[in-house]
């Protein structure tokens, strides 16, 4: 059985951030202890109801992914297993695979967001301008079809309550200097693209994902939080795929979809969930994790 946890509690340790699914510690040694909570988002409110398992699948899911990745770009990761760092008393299997011990990184302040399909915000920038971050694509191109190459998409990140609002890439190189801002870009579609082909060989598409970066106190470039999971990524079942539909999705699109169907002004507090789909949830995250990782949780 996966554990279940909505809010973490250890006693003890700094808590420096209660994000809207990790709660962020911090450890001696510049370090982060982070803790992927149940806890689910849509439209940026945090539902009343926990998916049960949801922060152990998405950690785990990150951490397959760090460690693919780490000839391309190196990562937060320290190694330090969590059982290291919890206070004493703690009941660690709550912890165990839900946490991980990090460098503590300076944020870059951006979403660095790679697409290599039209779909969600850029399918609605691209009809309304042909345009995408300013970048100019070719005319003509539908809903959800394949670009000719991948992008790079930054987005501002927004406080709490609004929401992210994509920009070009001169406004990155404005906010973070523009050899940092090529880096970022750089490593952004060097991970998506490798990503992308592994995917695909699993018959899954990674239609967009959204990473974040950081630097150390050298400015060497690291990327951290989460990466490629169903809560960052837009994941497309190969085999349903078409051009012209927002095709069907292991993501939060499954929750999205049902909270449409209510009169919700999508401000908190959101509503409850009903069972089904609560579990319905979970088996999306669960099928997300076991083809693209090979990794079943019990
Ligand atoms: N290695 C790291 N060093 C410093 N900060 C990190 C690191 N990894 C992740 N973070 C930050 O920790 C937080 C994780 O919390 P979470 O993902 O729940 O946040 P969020 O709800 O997406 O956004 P917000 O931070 O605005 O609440 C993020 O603010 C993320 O930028
Ligand atoms: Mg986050």
């Amino acid at each position: 059985m996966p554990t279940v946890l909505h809010q973490s509690n250890l006693p003890g340790l700094e808590l420096i951030h209660r994000g809207k699914v990790r709660d962020v510690y911090a450890l001696p040694g510049n370090r982060l202890l982070i803790v992927a909570t149940d806890r689910l988002s849509a439209f940026d409110v945090v539902l009343p109801d926990p998916i049960p398992g949801k922060g152990e699948m998405l950690c785990q899911i990150s951490n397959f992914w760090f460690g693919k990745t780490a000839h391309i770009i190196p990562n937060h990761l320290t190694g330090t297993p969590v059982a290291e760092v919890l206070p004493p008393g703690t009941d660690a299997r709550l912890y165990a695979k839900r946490a991980v011990v990090t460098r503590r990184l300076k944020p870059v302040p951006i979403e660095a967001i790679a697409r290599g399909y039209l779909i969600g915000s850029g399918w609605k920038d691209y009809q309304a301008s042909g345009r995408l971050c300013g970048i100019a694509l070719p005319k003509g191109l539908r809903q959800a079809e394949k670009l000719p190459e991948p992008i790079f998409t930054p987005s501002t990140k927004a406080a709490v309550g609004a929401h992210d609002e994509n920009i070009g890439f001169d406004q990155v190189v404005a906010t973070i200097g523009a050899d940092l801002a090529e880096q970022v870009r750089a490593a952004t579609l060097a991970i998506y693209t490798w990503a992308a082909a592994y995917a695909a060989e699993r018959g899954i598409i990674i239609a967009d994902t959204k990473f974040e970066f950081g630097t150390d106190e050298h400015g060497k470039l690291y990327v951290m939080d989460e990466m490629l999971t169903p809560d960052s990524s837009r994941f497309w079942p190969a085999d349903q795929y078409r051009v012209g539909i927002s095709p069907p999705s292991y993501d939060k699109q499954y929750v999205r979809d049902y909270l449409e169907t209510l009169d919700w002004n999508k401000r908190a507090p959101g509503p409850k969930l009903p069972r089904e789909v609560i579990e319905g949830t979970a088996a999306k995250y669960a099928e997300a994790l076991k083809r693209l990782a090979g990794i079943t949780l019990d």
